[in-house]
């Protein structure tokens, strides 16, 4: 039922496939030229539409429906866009049927043995793995850029002590272009690559600012002899007053961590990337709008509240009343790290952060960590539970990777912005991608207005409560 009281009317069309489709060749799904074409008719006035298909690489067929509206004079509805292709990408392929998760083709699982995350940055970036001459020049230029401009530094001073980093993260990077404006015109490649190079190496440097301000710590200065993600742990964990010791499995766990969040395809905060970059808007302003997306706890917010619900779990013998809270559908409780909007079956980034998590936790000396306990427990329980077994619901990626995020020292208000550092790269990728397209058009979706009709204006005293 909408706000007026309307309900909207369902009619009935037909629609129908007219050929078969030839031969599928990979490359632009736009020159695929498919023989290939759906009917939509309107059997009131037998006006009908064409729909081609359209072939990718991989991946179940679309149906381009862009002159729907001018041929029939409908739009299509499609809230959460469960079924709609909102781009073309040759970036990352999910099948989350099988688990399957490629980067530019790569299964992440040899990318998480052999990779590292900067590698799979210019990977996801630029489309191949890079020569050793070209990653050393990337890792040397990404290393370059980690300072950030003094005043913007000073912006943290503003903010409250208790402020969420995420909060001075995104407003922090979205004020990077009253800073970096020399190389902010979208349409030079050149300026596109220095700021993707800007925006990966002082991520962690914002972060880092915003952590120790949360701490009332200094600053610790980026250090250009650090890898990247020892570097992070360096910048998080140094004070000034001794020394800090990195240790080489935090720093792989971080890489890991990095490089299965690295991206994910069309997902809400990448679509926010893309559709605030579609207004040709500066790409940090983008970026800053994909933060704020992530954010949300059914998005990059999801680890930082498992370890919340696990939390108000406490103990093994409370699973069975907090289960029957988030099967109880008037009582608005789930179980977070479950369910996926892609993966129905396995999210292969789960089963890699759970090894993971073993090896942590033992090599920092957590090994009968409570929370890893009971987070184990309540995925065996939840495993057998028909309600999550029916609905195909399964630990995902966030799961397990807060109590690594915990077991490395970093505070849970930390944890999203973490999962933000690693989907810096897959932002990019789409940023890239889209504006470098020629075909590039601003994003419009229409909507199914429900709303009151045309009414006249009445004047306050005429009016009824
Ligand atoms: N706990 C309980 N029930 C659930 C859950 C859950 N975590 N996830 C889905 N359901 C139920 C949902 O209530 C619905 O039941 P019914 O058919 O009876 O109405 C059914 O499963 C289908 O769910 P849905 O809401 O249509 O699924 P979705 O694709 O829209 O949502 C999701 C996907 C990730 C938002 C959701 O599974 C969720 O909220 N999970 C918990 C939050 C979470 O872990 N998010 C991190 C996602 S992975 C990180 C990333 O890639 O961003």
């Amino acid at each position: 039922m909408s706000d007026s009281g309307a309900t909207p009317k369902v009619n009935r069309k037909v629609l129908s496939r007219r050929s078969i489709r030839g031969a599928i060749f990979p490359g632009d799904a736009r020159e695929m030229g498919s023989a290939a074409k759906y009917e939509l008719k309107d059997p009131a006035t037998s006006r009908a539409a064409e729909l081609s298909i359209m072939s990718g690489t991989l991946g179940p067929d679309v149906l381009d429906i862009s002159h729907l509206a001018q041929d029939l004079g409908v739009f299509t509805y499609d809230p959460g866009f469960t079924a709609t292709a909102s781009t073309e990408s040759k970036i990352t392929y999910i099948d989350g049927d099988v688990g399957l998760l490629l980067y530019r083709g790569y299964p992440v699982e040899q990318l998480a043995e052999s990779s590292s995350y900067l590698e799979v940055a210019n990977l996801l970036i630029n489309g191949s793995l890079p020569t050793k001459v070209q990653l050393d020049a990337f890792r040397n230029s990404i290393t370059r850029h980690t300072m950030v401009n003094e005043p913007l530094l000073r912006f943290f001073q503003g903010f409250h002590h208790d402020a969420h980093p995420m909060a001075m993260v995104s407003a922090v990077v979205a004020s990077m272009a009253a800073f970096y404006h020399d190389t902010t015109d979208i349409n030079d490649p050149r300026h596109r690559e220095i700021f993707a190079h800007r925006i990966i190496a002082k991520l962690p440097t914002i972060a880092a600012a915003a952590y120790k301000h949360t701490l009332g710590q200094p600053f610790i200065y980026p250090r250009n002899d650090l890898r990247y993600c020892a570097n992070i742990l360096n910048m998080f964990f140094a004070v000034p007053c001794e020394p800090y010791s990195i240790d080489p499995v935090a720093v792989e766990a971080l890489d890991l961590l990095f490089i299965l969040h690295a991206d994910h395809e069309q997902n809400a905060s990448t679509s926010t990337v893309r559709l605030a970059g579609s207004t040709g808007v500066n790409p940090y302003a983008a970026i800053s709008a994909g933060i704020s997306a992530l954010w949300g706890p059914a998005h990059g917010g999801a680890n930082e509240a498992v370890l919340d619900m696990l939390d108000g779990i406490g103990a093994a013998a409370n699973i069975g009343h907090f289960l029957a809270r988030v099967k109880d559908k008037s009582d608005n409780v789930r179980l977070m790290g479950f369910g996926h909007r892609v993966y129905k079956n396995a999210d292969p980034r789960a089963k890699i952060i759970r090894s993971m998590c073993y090896r942590v936790l033992e090599s920092l000396g957590k090994g009968g960590s409570p929370l890893f306990e009971l987070a184990l427990k309540l995925e065996e329980v939840a495993l057998k539970d028909d309600y999550f077994v029916s609905r195909r619901l399964y630990p995902n990626v966030d799961f397990y990777s807060g109590i690594i995020y915990s077991a490395l020292g970093i505070p849970r208000s930390m944890f999203t912005v973490m999962f933000a550092i690693a989907r810096t790269a897959g932002w990019v990728a789409h940023w890239q991608e889209m504006v470098s397209d020629p075909h590039m058009r601003i994003g419009r979706p229409r909507q199914l207005y429900t709303g009151p009709t045309k009414r006249d204006y009445q004047a306050i005293e005429k009016r009824v409560a």
